[in-house]
C-alpha cells in the first residue's frame, strides 16, 4: 500500500509515521521547505513523546518520506489523506476550509490513476461533499473516491491513541474506498478495534459530536466545582461518585481553568455555527463556548482577589503555560487569557513552562519574564499560580515554595497539590472546587 499525507502538521506527521509503522509506504507532503528539510534530517518540529523515534526508524527503513512535491507524493498512491489546517475563520467562527479545498484540487490535478481522497482534518459536515464536487470538476475522467476518516488523537499520547484507538470512524460511499481504508487499518484487527463504517456526513459529524461532548463534560464539572466552592463540597468526590456510573464514565471530569488546545475551542465553536446555520441550534454547546471563554478571565480575577484586590507592583509566578502537560502547544491555553489580564492589572509576571516558553515568548505581552526554572519563577513572588499540571510542579514540596516566596498566596488551578500539606506549610492555598 502507498499513501500520501498532505500536511506535515500535528495530525499529518503522527498519522503518517504511524501508518508507516503499520508497514505502509508513506509520503508526507508539506509546502514549507524548511520543515521538510528538517524532517528529512530527523528533526521534528513539534514535541510529541515517541514521535522522534518513530519517524527516525521509519525513515531509516525506507517507509516514510518527506517531500515538498505534491505531485511526487500523489503519484501511485492508493489513498491520499488531507491533513491540512482548518483554523477558525476570522470574524465568524466558522472553520476556514480554503486549505482543504485548495489541496483537494491539487491532488485531483496530480492524480494519475484511481485513488481514495480521505479528509483527516476536522471539517464541518458537508465538506466531503464539496471536496467531491471539486475533484469531479477537476478530473471528471478519473475515479477519485472521497472519504472521511476523522482522527481522535490527544496531544501527548497521540501515538498510543493511533496504535490502540477506541474506534476508527470511516465515512465512505463506495466499496473500493471502504476496502482501501479497512486494509490500511488492518493491523488494528489484532486488538479488535471496532471500525464504524458510515456515510461521509455522519463521519464528519461524529468527530464534532465527540469533541463537543467532551468539552461539555469538562465545562459541566467546572460549573459543579464553582458550586462546590459555594456549598463546601469536594468536586473530586462528586466527580468520582458520578463517574463510577458506567453511563457517565470517570474520564474528563477533572476541573480546571477552562479547556484549551487546538481542538475543543475550535470545534465547539464550529459545531455551534454549523448547527445554527442548519436551523438546529445547539444551546448546550453555545453555553459551553461562552462559559469556557469567561472562565479563563474569571481565573485571572481570582488571582487578583488573592493579591488583596490590587495587583499593582505584585509579583506573580505562573507555573505552566501550555494548554496541558506533555506538549509545547500554546493554542487557546488558559495562560493566554490569564497572563495578559494580570499584566494589565499591574502585576509583574514570571512564567515558566518546561516546553512552552519558546512559543509563549512570542504570544505573551511585553514585560512578562521567562526564568529558566520553576523555582526561579517562584523566588520573591507574592502569588504562585499553577496553570498546567506538569509532573515537575507536582513534585515541589510546599515548604520549598513557602521559603522561596515573598507572599503566601498559592492558586492551584489544576488541583495538583495537596490542600492539607499546603496549609500546614502556612500557605494561603486555593484550588478548584475543594473545601
Ligand atoms: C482533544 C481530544 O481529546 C481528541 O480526541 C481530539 O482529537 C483533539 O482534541 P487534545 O486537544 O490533545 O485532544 O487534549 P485533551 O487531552 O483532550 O485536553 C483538552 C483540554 O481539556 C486541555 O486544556 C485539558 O487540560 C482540558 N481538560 C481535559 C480538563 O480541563 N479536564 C479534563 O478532565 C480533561
Amino acid at each position: 500500500m502507498r499513501i500520501a499525507m498532505i500536511g506535515a502538521g500535528y495530525v499529518g506527521l503522527v498519522s503518517g509515521a504511524c501508518f508507516a509503522e503499520f508497514g505502509v509506504d508513506v509520503h508526507v507532503v508539506d509546502n514549507d521547505a524548511d520543515k521538510v528539510a528538517a524532517l528529512r534530517d530527523g528533526r521534528i518540529p513539534i514535541y510529541e513523546p515517541g514521535l522522534d523515534r518513530l519517524v527516525e526508524d521509519n525513515v531509516r527503513d525506507g517507509r516514510l518520506h518527506f517531500t515538498t512535491s505534491l505531485h511526487e507524493a500523489v503519484r501511485g498512491a492508493d489513498a491520499v489523506f488531507l491533513a491540512v489546517g482548518t483554523p477558525t475563520r476570522r470574524g465568524d467562527g466558522h472553520a476556514d476550509l480554503s486549505y482543504v479545498y485548495a489541496a483537494a484540487e491539487q491532488v485531483a490535478r496530480a492524480a494519475e490513476g484511481p485513488l481514495v481522497l480521505v479528509t483527516k482534518s476536522t471539517v464541518p459536515v458537508g465538506t466531503g461533499r464539496e471536496v467531491q464536487r471539486i475533484v469531479r470538476e477537476a478530473r471528471p475522467e478519473l475515479d477519485i473516491q472521497v472519504a472521511s476518516n476523522p482522527e481522535f488523537l490527544r496531544e501527548g499520547s497521540a501515538i498510543g491513541d493511533f496504535m490502540r484507538p477506541d474506534r476508527v470512524v470511516i465515512g465512505v460511499e463506495d466499496a473500493r474506498a471502504e476496502a482501501v481504508l479497512r486494509r490500511l487499518y488492518r493491523p488494528l484487527n489484532l486488538i479488535e478495534t471496532p471500525i464504524v463504517a458510515t456515510g461521509i456526513e455522519t463521519a464528519e459529524l461524529t468527530k464534532y459530536a465527540a469533541n463537543a461532548f467532551l468539552a461539555v463534560k469538562i465545562s459541566f464539572i467546572n460549573q459543579i466545582a464553582d458550586l462546590c466552592e459555594r456549598v463546601g463540597a469536594d468536586v473530586h468526590d462528586v466527580s468520582k461518585g458520578m463517574g463510577l456510573d458506567g453511563r457517565i464514565g470517570r474520564k474528563f471530569l477533572h476541573p480546571g481553568p477552562g479547556f484549551g488546545g487546538s481542538c475543543f475551542p475550535k470545534d465547539t465553536l464550529a459545531l455551534s455555527r454549523t448547527a445554527e446555520q442548519h436551523g438546529a441550534p445547539m444551546s448546550i454547546v453555545d453555553a459551553t463556548v461562552r462559559y469556557n471563554d469567561d472562565r479563563k478571565l474569571v481565573m485571572a480575577e481570582r488571582v487578583i482577589a488573592a493579591l488583596g484586590g490590587n495587583a499593582v507592583g505584585k509579583v506573580v509566578a505562573v507555573l505552566g503555560l501550555t494548554f496541558k502537560p506533555e506538549t509545547d502547544d500554546m493554542r487557546e491555553a488558559a495562560s493566554l487569557a490569564v497572563v495578559p489580564r494580570l499584566v494589565e492589572a499591574g502585576a509583574t509576571v514570571r512564567a515558566f513552562d518546561p516546553q512552552g516558553s519558546g512559543h509563549a515568548r512570542q504570544m505573551m505581552p511585553a514585560g512578562v519574564e521567562f526564568p529558566d526554572s520553576a523555582m526561579a519563577a517562584v523566588r520573591g513572588a507574592d502569588a504562585v499560580v499553577l496553570l498546567t499540571e506538569w509532573n515537575e510542579f507536582r513534585a515541589i514540596p510546599p515548604e520549598k515554595l513557602r521559603d522561596a516566596m515573598r507572599g503566601d498566596a498559592v492558586l492551584d488551578l489544576r488541583n495538583a497539590w495537596e490542600p492539607a500539606a499546603m496549609r500546614q506549610a502556612g500557605l494561603r492555598y486555593q484550588s478548584i472546587g475543594r473545601p
